[in-house]
């Protein structure tokens, strides 16, 4: 298959991709957290599509996106008072929901569940076809599995050329890590993905307990979080400090190999003798900044020759625990 990219700023790009979804294609479009890889979730062989094209494990699954509230009562069997008030401070927004599913959604979609992830997302280009559209399109983050998400649309490219029909290219992610994924038990906020919404403000907002998921059973819930995330080609350490940073690159120095560095602005200047093999993620008093630049940076390594990827780390608190999520999974790859 010939994957055509088309820039977002074409006038003819909503229909174009809405026509691809209708007839049972796979079209990459942006979102505000990361770019997806989407299928009309009324399509039960496209939906098989996007596993394949990913190389996703069936029981991993997928994010429902919908254009407005009144479709959401049409997907599942129950919203509870805190859903709909964490919908009606959230949405349209980086944080999804798992609901009970009705039974007429696609088990494609909620890799065999009974439960199925709902976001409704607010980038214009992903509400312009989910309106166009007309229905909900199921989309996983466009990357391969396993890799780091794709936040441009020549990332996704990369991965996802010659497997699907058409690429919405929107330059970069304005969010960069994927949406929160929550769970409500028992007027408890279970965070099952921790992302852009944070605990802090999901608590703050809402007066609700926030807890993340630790416990095997909750991350059962989740099975995404199981599997290998994230990863850039060469391995990544994570270093507490800047000591053990030049320390470590020193020793793989000696050893004849090739290190980057996956630094901040604050950082930069101490690792001169490591460049150019070095990534600036943003300043770290801005993690919003750094978060938006944490795939590009993973990705950045795989068109280097590095042997081995030395990161800093971020205290895990607000924004600062997604960021750690994703470089720790990106690290244990
Ligand atoms: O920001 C995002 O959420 C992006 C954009 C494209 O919307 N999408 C995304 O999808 O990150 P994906 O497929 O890469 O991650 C979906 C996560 C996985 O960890 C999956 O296991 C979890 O959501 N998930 C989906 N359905 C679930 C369910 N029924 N119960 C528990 N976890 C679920
Ligand atoms: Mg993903």
């Amino acid at each position: 298959m010939q994957t055509r990219v088309i820039e977002s700023t074409d006038p003819t790009s909503i229909l174009q991709a809405s026509g691809i979804l209708a007839s049972g294609g796979l079209v990459v479009f942006p979102t505000e957290t990361v770019y997806g890889i989407g299928a009309s979730l009324a399509n039960e062989e496209a939906l098989k599509h996007i596993y394949q094209a990913k190389g996703r494990p069936s029981n991993n699954p997928l994010i429902i996106h919908i254009a407005h509230q009144d479709i959401l009562p049409t997907l599942v069997t129950s919203i509870t008072p805190l859903e709909q008030k964490l919908i009606d401070l959230f949405w349209p927004g980086p944080l999804t929901i798992i609901f009970p599913k009705q039974a007429h959604v696609s088990s494609v979609a909620s890799g065999g569940l009974d439960t199925i992830a709902v976001r409704m997302p607010s980038h214009p280009v992903a509400h312009a076809l989910l309106e166009t559209l007309g229905s909900p399109i199921a989309a996983p983050s466009a990357n391969i599995s396993g890799r780091p998400s794709a936040t441009t649309g020549s990332d996704a490219f990369v991965d996802l050329q010659g497997s699907v029909d058409l690429i919405i290219d929107d330059g970069i992610s304005s969010g960069g890590l994927e949406s929160t994924v929550i769970r409500i038990i028992n007027d408890t906020i279970h965070i099952l993905r921790p992302g852009t919404i944070t605990k802090e403000v999901l608590k703050e907002k809402t007066g609700a307990e926030v807890i993340y998921a630790e416990k095997a059973d909750d991350l059962h819930a989740s099975p995404g979080t199981q599997y290998r995330h994230y990863a850039p080609n060469a391995p990544l350490i994570l270093c507490e400090s800047m000591e053990a940073l030049l320390s470590r690159a020193q020793q793989e120095k000696e050893l004849g190999h090739t290190v980057g560095v996956l630094t901040t602005t604050e950082n930069k200047g101490s690792y001169i003798n490591y460049e150019p093999y070095v990534y600036n993620l943003g300043s770290r008093t801005n993690l919003a900044e750094v978060s938006q630049h944490i795939y590009i940076g993973l990705r950045f390594f795989n068109t280097t020759p590095v042997d081995i990827i030395l990161g800093e780390t971020f205290p895990p608190e607000d924004l600062g625990r997604a960021i750690m999520d994703k470089l720790t999974k990106a690290s244990q790859a």
